[in-house]
């Protein structure tokens, strides 16, 4: 079974007055009155514990989208049983049945729940509608079908044979389960982590953020509508230290797929450090994790194509892209021109609900992410390294809510210019336009990321200088753009360093990852 790459699905635009807004705008009213009772999905069973969490839009905090169904380690441990229960026929179902049920949930997404699950993804995780198109819509889709086609591809591998014998590769799927563990911030990567292993053929234990589980549930119902036998994929909401102690001392532990933070992810290694030798395999430990995003423009840039890369890499959903542009170092012959066009045009950006279509910025996340980017802030404006020249105000009496802020620092180790903040504050460094060398030693060497990055010039040498010393420096290197926005099948994303193992989603890669090769000699 064979299927040729894909096209990426198509973007909707939902202009004003259009058909598709208007009906974007209906489910999500729908959805927002209609009190969800969610239950976590293990084997064939709808578990609902009592034990209810009520979820909020993180723009409006008095109002209640739904309740979901918290469970324990003993749910943790009927999810890996439901599994490892469903494991047998699953891997050995004939792999065009397995991908059918895939393409068919790319293709439910792409129309009868398209509606719903961007609907569920802006209320879930304050999106507005665009930033909730490209993700839930398009970037889960694409995941699907481009998978389907990239595990064609490696399915097709076979070694060669000398005369007397038949060599062939079986590219079986791990021994035990896989764990996928997913963030709030993409309902793509949510769905992604469990179904690219899933599709070769493992059984999984997913346990999405719990602020994005109004989007993940109605994945899960997707892929049941599209026919996912009971138990490949076991969706439950724990937290995360019950979730560990289960299933890293679980002996059929064969894997785990991570998109979250370094810390959780560097805890995740040594947990399963300690227990290796109690599993029967040596388990893959795939991850994408933190970054420090850069955007280096060079004297020869463009201002205004640097400033729009600037306000979509820094600011679209929050700055709460792993992906998003954090630090920028501009050079001082063009310098005050950006801050000021970007300054202006961040006064011309709306705050607010995601049910207002002319609202660029929404909310932050949760409480804990907006006191901890309030913090920065805070610091910024008390510290004599640090001048704030847009945004800097905050209020969570209704919702989530922090202005578009940049900090400007002349101290190139300023800590916002160094640490993670994933939030919506992009830290500028201007730097003597006649230390373009120097200036790409510091990109490289301030901070232990090396996720995604931009060199924004019209100087060939330049881009060439900078592509070439910043090897190392971001998974995903951009040039004259912003370091957001990757699209399945045209820039495969992943970081090194600090930022992941570097497998990078949607892509041959990072499919291998899941697959454990037998090699079949045979002599006549
Ligand atoms: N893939 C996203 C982007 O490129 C980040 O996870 O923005």
């Amino acid at each position: 079974f064979a299927y040729p790459m894909p096209v990426n699905e198509p973007v909707y635009g939902y202009a004003a007055g259009s058909a598709e807004r208007k009906q974007l705008k209906k489910v999500v009213a729908e959805l927002k009155k209609a009190e969800a009772d969610i239950p976590m999905y293990i084997g064939a069973e709808e578990v609902r514990t009592g034990n209810k969490v009520a979820l909020h839009p993180p723009h409006e905090t008095a109002h209640t989208l739904g309740y979901f169904h918290e469970g324990n380690e003993s749910h943790v441990k009927q999810a890996i049983n439901a599994a490892l229960a469903a494991k047998e026929n699953w891997a050995a179902m004939p792999w065009e049945d397995r991908a059918h049920i895939f393409l068919k949930a790319a293709d439910l997404l792409a129309g009868k729940y398209r509606y719903q699950i961007n609907g569920a993804t802006m209320l879930g995780q304050s999106k507005n509608a665009f930033q909730a198109e490209i993700d839930s819509a398009c970037e889960l889709i694409d995941f699907l079908r481009f998978n389907v086609h990239f595990l064609s591809e490696i399915y097709k591998q076979q070694p060669n044979s000398a005369p007397g014998m038949h060599n062939r590769m079986e590219w079986r799927p791990l021994e035990g389960f896989v764990l996928a563990v997913t963030p709030f911030n993409f309902t793509a990567i949510a769905g992604n982590l469990p179904t690219s292993a899933a599709m070769c053929g493992n059984v999984i234990v997913w346990k999405p953020a719990h602020t994005q589980i109004f989007a993940a549930q109605v994945f899960m119902r997707v892929l049941k509508e599209a026919g996912l036998p009971d138990g490949v994929i076991n969706l439950i909401y724990v937290d995360g230290p019950v979730l560990g102690n289960v299933c890293f001392s679980h002996p059929d532990f064969a894997g785990v797929h991570f998109t979250g933070s370094t810390g959780v992810f560097n805890q995740m290694w040594k947990t399963i450090g300690e227990n290796v030798g109690n599993y029967k395999v040596y388990p893959r430990i795939v991850g994408e994790t933190g970054g420090k995003d850069f955007v280096l423009v060079h004297k020869s840039a463009d201002v205004d194509a640097t400033v729009t890369a600037l306000v979509r890499g820094a600011f679209e959903f929050q700055g709460q892209k792993c992906s998003a542009a954090s630090r920028a170092y501009l050079p001082s012959n063009i310098a005050q021109a950006i801050k000021d066009k970007l300054v202006a045009e961040l006064k011309t950006m709306k705050m607010g609900s995601v049910e207002d279509f002319t609202n660029f910025m929404n909310a932050v996340i949760d409480e804990k992410a907006f006191d901890r980017i309030a913090k920065y802030i805070d610091a910024a404006k008390q510290s004599s390294d640090a001048t704030i020249i847009a945004g800097g105000n905050y209020d969570k009496s209704k919702g989530y809510f922090i202005e578009p802020t940049v900090i400007e620092t002349s101290n190139s180790k300023y800590v916002a210019l160094c640490e993670e903040i994933f939030g919506p504050v992009l830290t500028v460094y201007v730097y003597d336009e006649n230390k373009f060398e120097e200036t790409i030693e510091l990109v490289n060497t301030t901070s232990p990321y090396a996720l995604t990055g931009s060199i924004i010039a019209q100087d060939r040498d330049a881009i060439v200088l900078a592509t070439e010393k910043l090897r190392n420096a971001a998974g995903n290197f951009y040039i004259n753009d912003k370091p957001t926005g990757a699209v399945v099948g045209q820039q495969p994303f992943g970081g090194a360093r600090a930022s992941g193992t570097n497998d990078k989603a949607g892509s041959m890669l990072n499919l291998y990852r899941w697959l454990s090769a037998r090699t079949i000699k045979e002599t006549f």
